[in-house]
């Protein structure tokens, strides 16, 4: 599309995303997903996919539906008062949102982690444990240690913890505690991992433990983060979708939407003229 005509019908009712919102191997497929919050709608028509182990990064100015959007992957818009989802979600095949669907293997399935740690009010190993404890995943104690260790050192925490599992998980440095919450999802072995802005509450070496815990766990997962940060979308994601006003308005490799966007409000955007 030519960048001189095009933002009049994207950002018009009739827009369209610029660029490849759609990819062959979906883990998460999105198609004409509108979310409102009673009589006001936040997310407008929305159609994306998101690749088996890719990283896929959402970034746009404060307000644009980034976490609307993300909660709408693992239906944490249920617990939102006057919300409503509209569209086609599906989970490898699977209506995220159909009448069939438990939301509690469903949140196991596609965990999140949000900007804030939020450890639960107990041990570190029972932060851990509790997770595949209520899944009913382990039935003997060695099992659940295994797992607590396993989880804890995939999110790069085990060297700095294992000393202290007993240890309430809120005494841990904000770092440690994001690290935490990252291990208790993993716990319940997830397919998909959101991420609404985990590192905004973090120094820039925790930020870059995180970072590095990224690129590792996509190997083995499909990861969903919402950056404020350019220069942490360009390190850890694959391709990125950039929205605006409620509207998907370009999705492309990661490195293009940096370098050459087909947009010209993203462009806008990476070049710092709002946001
Ligand atoms: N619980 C809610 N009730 C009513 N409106 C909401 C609610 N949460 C979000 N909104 C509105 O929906 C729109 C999108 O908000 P959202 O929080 O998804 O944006 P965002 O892109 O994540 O912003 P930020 O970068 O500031 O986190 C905004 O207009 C916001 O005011
Ligand atoms: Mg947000």
């Amino acid at each position: 599309m030519n960048m001189a005509t095009n933002t009049a019908e994207t950002i018009g009712d009739n827009h369209q995303t610029v660029g490849t919102p759609f990819v062959d191997n979906a883990k998460l497929s999105m198609r004409n997903v509108n979310v409102f919050y009673g009589e006001k709608q936040a997310i407008f028509d929305v159609g994306m996919d998101i690749g088996t182990n890719e990283v896929m990064a959402m970034i746009g100015p404060s307000g644009c539906g980034k976490s609307t959007f993300l909660r709408c992957l693992n239906r944490m818009n249920d617990t939102i008062e006057g919300c409503r989802v509209e569209g086609d979600l599906n989970l490898e095949g699977e209506d995220i949102y159909g009448a069939k669907l438990d939301v509690v293997p469903l949140r196991a399935r596609v965990g999140i982690v949000f900007q804030k740690p939020n450890p639960f009010p107990k041990s570190i190993y029972d932060n851990i444990a509790y997770g595949p404890r209520i899944h009913g995943l382990v039935s003997k104690r060695t099992e659940l240690d295994e797992i607590v260790e396993t989880s804890l050192q995939k999110a790069g925490l085990w060297n700095e913890v294992k000393d202290r599992l007993d240890a309430p998980g809120t005494g841990l440095s904000g770092g440690q505690q994001q690290r935490l919450c990252i291990a208790r999802t993993i716990a319940v072995s997830p397919e998909v991992i959101l991420m609404d802005e985990p590192c905004s509450a973090l120094d820039p070496i925790a930020t870059a433990k995180i970072e590095e815990l990224i690129a590792e766990l996509s190997e083995n997962y499909t990861i969903a983060i919402v950056t404020h940060s350019m220069q942490q979308a360009a390190r850890v994601s694959n391709r990125t979708a950039y929205f605006h006003l409620g509207k998907l308005i370009e999705v492309n490799e990661t490195e293009k939407v940096f370098t050459n966007p087909d947009h010209q409000l993203t462009e806008a955007y990476i070049t710092g003229r709002f946001g």
